[in-house]
């Protein structure tokens, strides 16, 4: 459990994560039924937060972020709508092509700065179904934006892209995954604020909030009715998922706050590598807990390699670049140990 320090430095993910002593406990003395049947008052319960928290009707509980994703776009699109993504973002590259697969629709997907969709962009892209053309029935935003470095999307900028897809009747939705980094991270917001800016909104309790399983779909109700007959289709009603919502419930509740301090640590880890000749990261665009460092000469792979040899875990996302993540087993003196063998390899 993660109330016991790791010694293993470990910034490949925030999905590494292991539940609190908090979460166990829960765990063990949760109350389950048969949610399948509707019947297991703790999934209930966590629906019901994840609901209130977003502001949002109605929530369903799914194994991943990866399934609620899928499931939002087979309830929000026919076979044969186009989807507008940005080019980096999960639902485009790391969903193993489930869109296409099991949803059947064409995903555009569009570059961006740093991953901030414009909204300009997004309207000039929104074709209308004719003989020729797709019609395009969602735009999909991703908040926070992983592979753009844990970019958090302005406020102004998400309504700017929902104004647009609904004025040509699509709609939108936010994958969320990280959407309690994006609020630490947008200081005066909340989670409502967000979730405001997309019909629906799916986030993980399994990254950076330290569950051990499980990610929430939210929207209205009407949709989540109609949501939970494609996660049963596709496999993912659960029994006795109260136990694991337990957890979930937990860290809604007792993990959200503390995200600043992995934000805090990723800025000081991206200002030490960026004092380090070789390397190349800007830690003024550290939003969250996320950085990509481009490597300079020296291979990532390599770097992964001599690290790994002293206990400290990366993730190579590029020939020469690599990305770090913080989260709540990563602690000061990880920060400082990463930053001595970076220090040594380039010496
Ligand atoms: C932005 C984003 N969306 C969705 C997912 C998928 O989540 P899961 O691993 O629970 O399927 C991830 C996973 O890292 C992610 O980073």
């Amino acid at each position: 459990m993660s109330d016991v320090p790791r010694t293993t430095a470990d910034f490949r993910s925030d999905t590494v994560t292991r539940p609190t002593s908090t979460m166990l406990t829960a765990m063990a003395e949760a109350e389950v039924g048969d949610d399948v049947l509707g019947h297991d008052p703790t999934t209930q319960a966590l629906e019901e937060d994840a609901a209130r928290l977003l502001g949002k009707d109605a929530a369903l509980f799914m194994p991943s972020g990866t399934m609620c994703n899928l499931v939002a776009l087979l309830t929000h699109t026919s076979p044969g709508d186009q989807i507008l993504t940005e080019e980096w973002s999960h639902t485009a590259c790391f969903e193993g092509g489930g869109a296409g697969v099991f949803a059947g629709v064409l995903t555009r997907t569009l570059g961006s700065a740093r991953g901030l969709m414009d909204a300009a962009d997004v309207e000039r892209w929104m074709m209308p179904r004719s003989e020729h053309t797709p019609g395009t029935s969602l735009v999909c935003v991703e908040q926070t934006h992983n592979f753009h470095g844990g970019v958090v999307m302005p406020l102004d900028g998400l309504r700017a892209i929902r104004d647009v897809a609904h004025a040509k009747g699509a709609r939108v939705h936010m994958d969320g995954a990280r959407m309690f980094n994006a609020v630490a991270g947008t200081p005066g917001s909340t989670a409502a604020d967000h979730a405001a800016c997309a019909d629906t909104v799916s986030f993980c309790l399994s990254k950076g909030l330290c569950a051990p399983v499980g990610s929430l779909l939210c929207g209205d109700v009407e949709f989540i009715a109609e949501a939970r007959f494609h996660r049963k289709r596709l496999g993912g009603g659960m029994r006795q998922s109260g136990v694991i919502a337990a957890a979930g419930r937990v860290a809604l509740r007792e993990m959200c706050a503390r995200l600043t301090d992995d934000h805090a640590r990723a800025r000081r880890l991206a200002t030490g590598i960026a004092a380090i000749d070789g390397y190349s990261v800007d830690p003024t665009c550290v939003d969250t807990n996320i950085l990509f460092v481009e490597t300079g000469d020296l291979v990532a792979a390599e770097i992964v390699a001599s690290a790994a040899a002293e206990d400290v875990l990366l993730y190579a996302t590029g020939v020469h670049q690599i990305r770090f993540v913080t989260h709540h087993d990563v602690t000061d003196a990880h920060v400082d140990r990463l930053l001595g063998i970076l220090q040594r390899l380039v010496s």
